[in-house]
């Protein structure tokens, strides 16, 4: 029987990959604007790592890890997110010893076991950000502005920010309390995944899907009354140099994230046009985290975004990613003679940066034309039984359909200078 990709997983075919590589080039050409770094951490970390870094209590931790023991008898995890890995990198690599902030961003395939749906994968692909060494506000609204703005760049329209403050651990036990004495009463009636939510994450009910548990939450007390000064103000700044820099946002003070590391910002934006599987992006300020790994207390701020996301976006709006597919050159041959001469042409001028193909199927010069249009070739430098007795290669423009003969060692300079 033949065997098949995983459930939950993608082959990403050259095609695709062409357009995969066009957003994660612009994305890259952005962290450079503002100012981000990259960082590769590894695939698969320590499973305490993400215990206690993503949280215990969360459905990532709970029920969607890809946990294995290796031959030593270690638990393991292939990464279901980034974040924590990060902290562990900026912790371990003693990052805290450069200028603050530091500013980290990452490309990669990250890992949760969860129920495929569209929009919805096991092995998935994330794009984030991480600045960390910073409390200021503004590191929570560059982290904003460059999401809204890479979506303006990509072009996706119908998005909506949505905003809330999470508090801190000061602010949130009261907020805490306020919230299982209103659902107490409702404790029989709500689902039993909130059910047991309610001791362990009680803000995590508010982000039920279930309609009862949605209809009981409606009148919940809102985290933004119970907010301590120091969040308050933090969430006003942030606010207004959203407003400065023209970000329209709306206030969701039901915005909980499933992740336990955040405090103050958390954010997510979502898209009106791919279903269920709404939120193209999600972050927030995880103030507490590093320190929870075991570092000193480090604030953080950061976002991640999920690339498969971004081209479900791009489909539902009728639109793809529009990638030149050219190429520089194409050798035709007369016959086999000829070959060896090809190849080397083909060889110096890859090593000039040109993209070069050729035929080794022996075919007809027709259908070798055919192939050259088929590439979209640029130009074919043709090798006949004439331009091999005379030393020469025929140019041809194939745009204009202009010929040349140049002799073989000026074809480089000829076509750089083309
Ligand atoms: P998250 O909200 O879990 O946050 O994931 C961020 C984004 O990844 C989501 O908005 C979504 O676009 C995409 N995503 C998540 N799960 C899947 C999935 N199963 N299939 C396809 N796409 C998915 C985080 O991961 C945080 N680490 C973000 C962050 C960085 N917070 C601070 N810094």
């Amino acid at each position: 029987m033949a065997i098949n990709r995983p459930r939950g997983t993608m082959d990403l075919l050259p095609e695709r990959t062409a357009k995969w590589q066009a957003i994660e080039a612009l994305l890259r050409s952005m962290c450079r604007s503002y100012g981000f770094s990259e960082i590769r951490t590894p695939i698969f970390e320590e499973t305490e790592l993400f215990a206690r870094g993503v949280g215990n209590t969360t459905d990532i931790v709970q029920k969607e890890m890809y946990t294995f023991t290796d031959h030593s008898g270690r638990s393991m995890t292939l990464r279901p997110e980034n974040t924590a890995s990060a902290c562990r990198a900026y912790l371990e690599n003693k990052l805290y010893g450069q200028v603050q902030p530091v500013k980290l961003y990452y490309i990669g395939p990250m890992f949760r076991y969860e129920k495929p749906q569209a929009g919805r994968l096991r092995q998935f692909h994330q794009f984030g950000l991480e600045i960390f060494g910073t409390q200021a506000a503004a590191a929570d609204a560059e982290i904003i502005a460059f999401a809204w703005d890479f979506y303006h760049r990509v072009g996706i329209r119908d998005l909506t920010l949505h905003l809330n403050s999470v508090g801190c651990p000061t602010c949130r036990a009261a907020y805490r309390q306020a919230l299982q004495d209103y659902f107490r009463p409702y404790l029989n009636e709500l689902c039993e995944t909130c059910r047991d939510r309610f001791q362990r994450n009680p803000l995590r009910i508010l982000d039920c899907k279930s309609e009862i548990c949605r209809k009981i939450g409606e009148n919940a007390p809102s985290i933004l009354d119970y907010l301590c000064d120091d969040c308050r103000n933090h969430q006003e700044q942030l606010q207004n140099i959203l407003h400065a820099a023209a970000i329209p946002f709306v206030i969701d003070p039901r915005l909980v994230r499933g992740l336990d590391y955040y405090t103050k910002t958390a954010f997510e934006i979502l898209s009106g046009q791919i279903g269920a599987q709404s939120a193209v992006c999600g972050g927030g300020r995880y103030d507490g985290l590093i320190e929870e790994i075991g570092g000193d207390p480090t604030p953080g701020v950061g976002f991640a975004l999920g690339l498969e996301r971004v081209f479900a976006a791009l489909n539902g709006q009728g639109d793809d990613v529009e990638t030149e597919d050219t190429l520089d050159v194409y050798i035709v041959v007369a016959n086999n003679a000829a070959q060896p001469l090809a190849f080397r042409i083909a060889d110096q001028l890859r090593r000039a940066d040109f993209s070069v193909e050729m035929d080794y199927a022996d075919k007809s010069m027709k259908a070798q034309f055919k192939a050259a249009n088929r590439l979209a070739a640029q130009t074919a430098l043709i090798i006949g039984d004439d331009e091999l007795a005379g030393g020469y290669v025929t140019v041809k423009n194939m745009l204009d359909g202009t010929q040349a003969a140049v002799p073989h060692q000026d074809i480089t300079k000829y076509l750089l200078e083309r």
